[in-house]
């Protein structure tokens, strides 16, 4: 029996942070041992927010693309590629926006959480009330079984099952139903304790150095009960504890029964945690540093991965042409 198939997708942040890799790419890495992976970056689901200034966009993708490399994604058994490289992803954008109703599109969580935090009131442009129609497109056209996703992105799943099933209904059973492979991890906190996130500014990245994780790892919160040394600590409610769960287990146990007795300070304490995160990091490290010094390997692989997207996207669009009776039959003379 084939592999099932999965799709999931990033938008391209740019350099991504510890939080992303033990949320999500840690998982990518493993499910390739079991399904037909695409792996995506959803650059023009970048633009619902950013566009008005595109400048930067272009290198944040590559940023993203070395993180994924570096931490594992495999070119070879997967396919990676960016969302602009294969515009078989808007032809079907298009043809599913007529699928779903702008009050349901209207009714969307992410969205106004969106209005909410970006204030854009009456701005929401059209492209961005469809964002979720573009997130559809992306799943349906590969004819994924299965989307790795975080419980963010449940409700956008859901849309994609119901545009899906429209469909299905309407026209004919062209798109299995994907089911949503939930990512489950105690998420990762950001310095200050709130969520992990780059424009907060507290988020330790995959590519920071040694030096700049000991910075960082310095300004952490800690427990706000243990002043000095000496005062009994409480780990469970501690940032950096939850770092040394993470990238230290080996000195777990230690650092939980001395921050407990009070025997083990916050200061000595951070320096382990950020010895612990730089030594799990080295060969991510190592391996980025390479592909950074060699943009034509990443142009090759984000190549071949466009390609062999787009031989599958071009493949469902067929059918999906056939299905909607929008193919001509074919009277000319070439064949
Ligand atoms: N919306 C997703 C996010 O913000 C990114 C994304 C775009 C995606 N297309 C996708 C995720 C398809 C899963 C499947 O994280």
């Amino acid at each position: 029996m084939a592999a099932k198939r999965i799709l999931s997708g990033m938008r391209p942040t740019g350099k991504l942070h510890l939080g992303n890799y033990v949320g999500v790419l840690a998982n990518w890495v493993r499910l390739q041992d079991e399904y037909d992976c695409f792996f995506e970056v959803a650059d023009w689901h970048a633009l619902t927010t950013r566009y008005e200034n595109t400048t930067a966009l272009a290198q944040d993708v590559v940023d993203v693309v070395i993180d994924w490399l570096a931490a594992g994604i495999d070119p070879e058994r997967s396919v990676i590629f960016v969302q602009s490289d294969v515009r078989e992803h808007a032809e079907l954008h298009l043809l599913l926006s007529m699928l779903v109703t702008a009050a349901r599109l209207e009714r969307n969580p992410t969205l106004k959480e969106q209005v909410r935090d970006l204030h854009l009131g009456e701005n929401v442009t059209y492209g961005h009330l469809g964002y979720p129609v573009l997130q559809a497109a992306d799943i349906l056209i590969y004819r994924a079984d299965a989307v790795p996703v975080g419980e963010d992105q449940l409700p956008h799943l859901e849309i994609t099952r119901e545009i899906a099933r429209r469909f299905n209904s309407l026209y004919s059973e062209v798109f299995p139903i994907p089911e949503p492979l939930l990512t489950r991890f105690a998420r990762l906190p950001g310095l200050d304790g709130k969520r992990m996130s780059k424009s907060v500014g507290n988020a330790v990245l995959m590519s920071d150095s040694p030096e700049q994780i000991r910075q960082k790892i310095m300004t952490a919160i800690t427990d706000p009960q243990k002043i000095r040394m000496g005062d009994p600590g409480h780990p469970e409610i501690c940032n950096v504890f939850a770092y040394h769960r993470k990238f230290n287990e080996q000195e777990l146990a230690q650092i939980q029964n001395d921050c407990e007795s009070g025997k083990l300070g916050c200061v000595s304490c951070k320096q382990r945690c950020a010895a612990a995160i730089a030594s799990y990091l080295a060969p991510i490290r190592e391996q980025r540093a390479e592909l950074e010094q060699d943009p034509r390997r990443i142009s090759e692989i984000l190549d071949d991965g466009a390609n062999r997207a787009r031989q599958a996207a071009q493949a469902t669009m067929e059918i999906v042409r056939q299905a909607m009776r929008l193919k001509r039959k074919n009277h000319g003379i070439s064949g």
